[in-house]
């Protein structure tokens, strides 16, 4: 029997949004409740539209796989950045988007202030420790009205939030299992990446970190 006094097997009590900036938000384990029928749906997804290594603009090969599912899906080639409705790879639309993962969506979206957010778009990113995403912006989508909705599943990453130029100074924010960061408004633009991860393993990934990017691209 347990008297309680200590809270290991209590379930977590929800926790504080982090204010980055204005418009900018870490919402610790948001994700939790759903993370497991995630990722499930993320290899569905896969099974789908495998996850690949794009080429960017310049020629690199990206460290980052990635797939996406929605009506839109972020692709980068030898001709640039751009939203395709059909995966180059198949030849086929994406993967329609999970009603679990627009819920989510929405609701990490509204509880940053961002009501009645519906994204076209989820891009999905699979690390593996080494891999890193440098400093960007997201700024494929045309209009910046809307909030980006990232979700953080799997090992643990270093997020790099940055400023309004590349050479801004950035923070570093651990990222875990079941957080999402929101940021839209005033912070739309900001620089963001995410250092070369170190080597871990989770229960749920093995040895990757699974990342939901939410964005309204249409
Ligand atoms: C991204 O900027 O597309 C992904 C950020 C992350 O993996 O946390
Ligand atoms: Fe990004």
């Amino acid at each position: 029997m347990t008297l309680g006094l200590f809270d290991d097997d209590q379930p977590a009590a929800p926790q504080a949004p982090e204010w980055l900036e204005p418009g900018a938000v870490v919402l610790r384990g948001f994700a939790l409740p759903p993370a497991a029928g995630l990722l499930q749906a993320v290899d569905a997804i896969a099974a789908q539209s495998p996850f690949r290594h794009l080429i960017t603009p310049g020629g690199k090969r990206m460290s980052v796989a990635m797939t996406n599912c929605g009506p839109l899906g972020w692709v980068s080639d030898r001709s640039g950045y751009r939203y395709d409705p059909v995966d180059p790879e198949t030849g086929r639309p994406w993967p329609a988007m999970p009603a679990l993962f627009k819920q989510l969506a929405r609701d990490a979206a509204e509880a940053a202030g961002f009501a009645g957010f519906a994204p076209d778009a989820c891009l999905i990113n699979r690390y593996a420790p080494g891999t890193r995403l440098s400093l960007h912006q997201d700024r494929d989508e045309g209009h910046y009205a809307h909030p980006i909705v990232s979700v953080s599943l799997g090992i643990p990453a270093l997020f790099l939030w940055g400023g309004a130029q590349r050479a801004d100074r950035a923070r570093r924010v651990p990222l875990l299992h079941g957080d999402v960061v929101v940021w839209g408004g005033p912070a739309r633009l900001r620089f963001h990446g995410v250092l070369p991860l170190p080597e871990a393993t989770h229960p749920l990934t093995g040895a990757h970190r699974i990342n939901l990017t939410f964005r309204k691209a249409g």
